[in-house]
Parts: C-alpha cells; sequence; structure tokens
C-alpha cells in the first residue's frame, strides 16, 4: 500500500515563476499534482528509452482513401501485427482524407517496429506516434 510524503523542494524563484506558469495553462489544482505528473511522464520515459517494457501506444494515420493499395497495405500490416493492434478506429475526415487511430499494447521495441513499418506506407500523409504506460506499477 502506497501513502502520501511531504517533502520540500528548493527553487530558482525565475524557474518557480516559469513553472508555475507552465502549471496554471495546464488546469493543475497545485504544484504537486503538476510536480507528481512531470515524475510520471519521466518514469514512463525512461521505461520507453531503456527498457523494453510493456507499454501502450496510440498511433495515428491521415491518408487519402481513394489509394486502395494504401488501405489494404496499412491493414495488412495490421494484420500481421494482431498480437499487439488491441483497437482500431477509422474516421472519415472529409470526402477524401482518412483518420486511423490505432491503439496497441505490448513490448515496447514491438510497437516501435508496428508504428514505423505504418509511418513507411508510402502515401501516409501525416503520421503521429504516441506512448504511454500500460499503466501496471504506475501509481
Ligand atoms: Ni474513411
Amino acid at each position: 500500500m502506497s501513502r502520501t510524503i511531504r517533502f520540500g523542494v528548493s527553487l530558482n524563484d525565475r524557474l518557480l515563476k516559469d513553472f508555475d506558469r507552465l502549471i496554471s495553462g495546464r488546469n493543475y489544482k497545485n504544484r504537486s499534482q503538476a510536480i507528481a505528473d512531470l515524475i510520471r511522464d519521466s518514469l514512463i520515459e525512461r521505461d520507453w528509452q531503456f527498457k523494453n517494457k510493456r507499454v501502450a501506444a496510440i498511433i495515428g494515420l491521415v491518408y487519402d482513401h481513394h489509394r486502395r493499395d494504401l488501405v489494404n497495405k496499412i491493414i495488412d500490416i495490421q494484420h500481421d501485427f494482431q498480437k499487439l493492434v488491441i483497437s482500431t478506429q477509422h474516421i472519415h475526415l472529409d470526402h477524401k482524407n482518412c483518420l486511423e487511430i490505432i491503439a496497441a499494447k505490448g513490448q515496447a521495441q514491438a510497437i516501435v517496429g508496428l508504428a514505423h513499418k505504418l509511418r513507411a506506407v508510402k502515401g501516409i500523409k501525416h503520421a503521429s506516434f504516441t506512448t504511454t504506460t500500460s499503466g501496471k506499477k504506475l501509481i
């Protein structure tokens, strides 16, 4: 069971001013909440960079759906990586463009491989890759 521990932090006044400005734009209730979030971000980033941990990710692809070869290629890749892909959502942005949102979960290196493969499909207009934690062990 975890408990909350209070500790003091010493900061340069200008750094603290900048920090307060940063967190006021993000609607944090207090500094403690903002600092806890920054610590979590750092821990998650470490998991991605240095350990092949089990993580979750969101891959977003924008493309022209008239390019049937491209659509088939994206579907083929998702089937090749079906153990990682846990959900997909297809959104018709307009008459021409589609947005595919792919949620994935698995070992970090395998997910990066999936993202690179999808991003490399010829004709993709934009690809975004957001990483997060699988939630385990994170408080
Ligand atoms: Ni569509």
